[in-house]
C-alpha cells in the first residue's frame, strides 16, 4: 500500500521509526512532513495527509501528534476519512476490520517506539472483514457524513 504519514513536535519522536517499520513492511511511504522537532500546529499536517487518502493518493494514512487527539479531530473534518487515536494493537487492526477506519493516529507522549511499531504493523496488516453488519454502521455514519456535505453545498 501507498500510507500517508504526517506529525507534529509531540509526534515527531515516533515519525522515523513509524516510516522504518512501514517500508520493512513493503510499503511506500509520502512523507507530509513535519521534518524537525521544532512546534508547528498539527492541522497543517493532518489535513494533507487526510486529503491525500480522501482522494486516492494514499490508501491509508497514520499521523502523529503529542497525544494523537488533536490529529484524529482535525483527519476527521475530511469527508472520506476515518481516523482514530488507537494506543493498543487490538483496536489498531479491529478498527480497520470493523469500522473501516483508514487513518491511525498516536501520541508520541504517550507511547514509545516499540510499541508504535507493533501498532502500525497491526494496521497496515488489517483489511475491512465486509461483513454485512459492519457494512451496516458504517453506511449509517457515511449517511451522515453526506447530510453534512449537502448542508454546505
Ligand atoms: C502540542 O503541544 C500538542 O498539543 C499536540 O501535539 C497534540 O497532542 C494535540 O492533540
Amino acid at each position: 500500500m501507498r500510507i500517508a504519514v504526517g506529525c507534529d513536535h509531540g509526534g515527531w519522536p515516533l515519525k522515523a521509526v513509524v516510516i522504518q517499520v512501514l517500508q520493512e513492511e513493503g510499503h511506500e511511504v509520502l512523507d507530509f512532513g513535519t521534518h524537525g522537532p521544532e512546534r508547528v500546529d498539527y492541522p497543517d499536517y493532518a489535513i494533507p495527509v487526510a486529503q491525500a487518502v480522501a482522494d486516492g493518493r494514499a490508501d491509508r494514512g497514520i499521523l502523529m501528534c503529542g497525544s494523537g487527539v488533536g490529529m484524529s479531530i482535525a483527519a476527521n473534518k475530511v469527508p472520506g476519512v476515518y481516523a482514530s487515536v488507537c494506543h493498543d494493537t487490538y483496536s489498531a487492526h479491529q478498527g480497520v476490520e470493523h469500522d473501516g477506519m483508514n487513518v491511525l493516529c498516536m501520541g508520541g507522549r504517550i507511547i514509545g517506539p516499540e510499541l508504535a511499531k507493533e501498532i502500525v504493523r497491526a494496521f497496515v496488516r488489517a483489511t475491512f472483514s465486509g461483513k454485512d453488519r459492519y457494512r451496516q454502521r458504517i453506511a449509517k455514519v457515511k449517511a451522515q457524513e453526506a447530510r453534512c456535505q449537502s448542508r454546505e453545498a
